[in-house]
């Protein structure tokens, strides 16, 4: 009876396995991966429109954070509103997603923080080149705010920059989870054995890869070609159609989450989170 009692309870647990969602902090996030792409001049001022709006105190010791090639640049500073350190990495656009991908579909490269693990190349050297930048202002940002809580976002390439960043941050914030990962649109990172580890690794006490309508980027890379999502994904079915309702899936690649999907086209849902126009968002301060 005992057995049966606490097979009852596991297999109940199991079955509804939950984690922590905070939409508000993670719209003041996705305001900040949309700050992301814009330009300097817009964000010295903190004069960016919409996304800067959400974030009114901005951000101090603002720096942002780019390589040479046009794919890696992130924002980092620390916001009084959140009272965090924020660190944004910026996503492509759409024309230039569709060449990322078309250039470097499936090439993987191994990744040395576990085994058997691979990452996409393309995703892993974007990282690469502004890797060193990060870790220094992020180490400076620590020591100049040691009681600020840490909060790392992105929206789609950026999404898959915040993952790679995470190990880094981690181990620079004294090995302490992050407060906060949320992300927008990400592609998938890496294989089964890079999702397992990422997922099992809890970078951050509340991690979350938020997904829209038929947004096609978090289909790509493919599955067939061997990637698979980390667990944690927050899925918004029609934000035009039922405003915020969301689906929690806390397993990756769950038919009741944006998988349910087979054949998603719809670029405007990449553009589209919480039913705000992040096309116009960010042709405000390019
Ligand atoms: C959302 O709803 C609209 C109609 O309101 C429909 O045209 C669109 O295809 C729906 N999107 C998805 C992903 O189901
Ligand atoms: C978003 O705004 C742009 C103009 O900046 C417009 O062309 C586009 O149609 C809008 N998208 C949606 C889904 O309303």
């Amino acid at each position: 009876m005992k057995l049966v009692l606490t097979i009852l309870i596991l297999i109940s647990l199991a079955s509804c396995q939950t984690f922590t969602y905070n939409q508000n902090l993670a719209q003041k996030l996705a305001a900040f991966s949309i700050a992301s792409y814009c330009t300097s001049s817009y964000l010295q001022n903190w004069n960016c429109g919409f996304a800067c709006q959400q974030n009114q105190q901005g951000l101090k010791n603002l720096q942002i954070i780019s390589s040479t090639t046009s794919y890696s640049t992130a924002l980092v500073g620390y916001s009084p509103d959140l009272n965090g350190i924020i660190i944004a990495f910026r996503g492509t656009t759409s024309a230039h997603i569709q060449t990322f991908f078309t250039d470097l579909k499936i090439l993987k490269s191994s990744y040395p923080l576990c085994q058997n693990c691979y990452v996409h190349s393309g995703f892993y050297s974007s990282y690469q080149e502004i890797q060193q930048q990060i870790m220094s202002t992020f180490t400076s940002l620590r020591q100049q705010y040691p009681q600020a809580n840490v909060y790392v976002t992105g929206h789609s390439l950026g999404a898959a920059l915040g993952a790679l960043s995470l190990p880094d941050i981690y181990k620079l914030n004294n090995n302490q989870k992050i407060n906060a990962f949320y992300n927008f649109g990400s592609p998938r990172v890496g294989n089964q054995d890079y999702a397992t580890w990422f997922s099992a690794q809890n970078f951050a006490i509340e991690y979350a890869r938020v997904t829209n309508g038929a947004d096609p980027v978090p289909e790509m890379p493919a599955e067939w070609v061997n990637y698979r999502h980390y667990n944690h994904e927050v899925y918004y079915p029609n934000v035009s159609q039922n405003g915020l309702q969301y689906v929690q899936c806390y397993y990756s690649e769950d038919s009741n989450c944006e998988d349910r999907i087979f054949f998603a086209t719809n670029i405007n849902d990449h553009l589209g989170y919480y039913g705000w126009n992040w096309t116009s968002a960010t042709a405000g301060c390019e």
